[in-house]
């Protein structure tokens, strides 16, 4: 269903004068990308409106998790998705810990398949947990949780050959890139090498943010093409953890089972400390060494931001370099007991009036990114971006 949305930019934009015409979150993608193809004989400006909320590390606490869902509104009081956003992102870690691995899986599931009847899509990511468990490293296992499955060789299977492990290997990848915007595709397409070589790359061509649990370490070698050259190295791992036969019994009180003998090179440095689950170089390192650093991931993955999970702090959403670093764990989980927390991401484009002197087949858009931590108790704040961009493209 369209929905209206208000805007202040008049009070932020006195430049541009102008009625602001709200208009309508779209049902799916193809009816986003009409959004641009308004009619050109009527000067209403039009606007765009992209939310999402990215929730971190979960760990077997599905009360908690419904308790953090339910404030960013993107669930109802039944747990049911709202049609209130337009993307919700987990960023992995949802086992270990606790109890409740197959609750939240399957409310994951449920969710995933509720969404697009109102217009919203699940990003569900592999975290390092969920990979310590696909290994065989069951060092975190909550030792109350393997009876919800009815025992280890149950858990094990299901993690592989059963709906948990089916699900993680068709709709859970280890990273993702979410357009802000539809004209760059739908989420996880790629940030095109072409574009990414370009000296110019176009205005709008970075408009989207980065998802993973660990983070994207500036000496991780494939990072590019982003997302896909993560993600096939991922599921080709992931494939072969979940086709040994026999499994390797469980760790402990077994030995270690490490990667597949057959994993190869890149496979192993998918999971090595600087690979996209383990990293954690931008929670960590200094700031002026992050800062330094963050420009050119954001470059090569075509983003604008980068959200992870993975290094808690139990009290708060961390932004560094005015938000294009946004770290989301806050030790959700009662087994931490960190804050209740959700990342919010408003992304708004409104075509506006061109300054006088514009040349008439230059179009003006205002473009804004509102970042803000969400608590059970109150908002923070953490960015807020506005660009005013001009193109003689066309966005339908
Ligand atoms: C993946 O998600 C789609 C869309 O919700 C769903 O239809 C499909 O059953 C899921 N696949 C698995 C293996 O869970
Ligand atoms: C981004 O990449 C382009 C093309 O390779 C390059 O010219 C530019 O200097 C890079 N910018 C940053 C901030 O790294």
């Amino acid at each position: 269903m369209p929905k209206l949305f208000s805007l202040g930019l008049l009070s932020l934009l006195p430049v541009f004068l102008g009625i602001y015409l709200a208009w309508c979150q779209p049902e799916h993608l193809r009816e986003l990308q009409h959004a641009f193809s308004f009619d050109k004989a009527s000067s209403a400006p039009t606007t765009f409106v992209r939310r999402i909320i990215a929730v971190g590390d979960l760990h077997g606490d599905i009360e908690n998790a419904k308790k953090v869902l339910q404030m960013a509104k993107v669930v109802d009081k039944n747990g049911d998705w709202s049609g209130d956003v337009d993307y919700f992102v987990q960023t992995g870690d949802i086992i270990d810990r606790g109890d409740d691995t197959i609750k939240l899986f399957a409310w994951m599931d449920k969710l995933r398949q509720q969404a697009p009847a109102k217009g919203g899509q699940v990003l569900s990511h592999l975290g390092n947990h969920e990979w310590m468990n696909a290994i065989g490293d069951w060092r975190y296992v909550w030792p109350t949780e393997i009876d919800t499955f009815g025992g280890s060789d149950e858990r094990q299977e299901m993690i592989t050959t059963g709906w948990i492990g089916k699900a993680w290997a068709a709709n859970y990848t280890t990273t993702s890139r979410l357009p802000l915007h539809p004209v760059l595709g739908p989420p996880n397409t790629d940030y095109p090498p072409a574009v990414a070589q370009s000296d110019a790359p176009s205005t709008i061509s970075h408009a989207a943010i980065s998802f993973v649990h660990g983070g994207l370490a500036p000496t991780y070698p494939h990072l590019t093409p982003f997302p896909s050259r993560i993600n096939q190295i991922s599921s080709s791992l992931l494939s072969k953890l979940q086709d040994r036969r026999p499994f390797p019994p469980p760790h402990p009180p077994h030995p270690y089972p490490g990667l597949p003998e057959d994993a190869n090179p890149e496979e192993q440095r998918l999971y090595g400390t600087d690979g996209p689950l383990w990293y954690r170089g931008w929670a960590l390192d200094p700031e002026e060494s992050v800062c330094r650093q963050v420009d050119d991931v954001l470059n090569r993955t075509g983003t604008r931001r980068m959200v992870m999970g993975h290094t808690p702090d139990f009290d708060k959403i961390v932004s560094r370099c005015n938000g294009k670093i946004l770290i989301i764990d806050t030790g959700i989980s009662h087994a931490y007991g960190g804050v209740l927390s959700a990342l919010s991401i408003v992304y708004t484009l409104t075509r506006v009036d061109s300054p006088a002197g514009t040349p008439s087949s230059m179009k003006t858009w205002v473009e804004k990114e509102t970042i803000t931590a969400l608590y059970m108790d109150n908002h923070e704040l953490l960015s807020e971006d506005t660009r005013s961009i001009m193109s003689d493209f066309d966005f339908a």
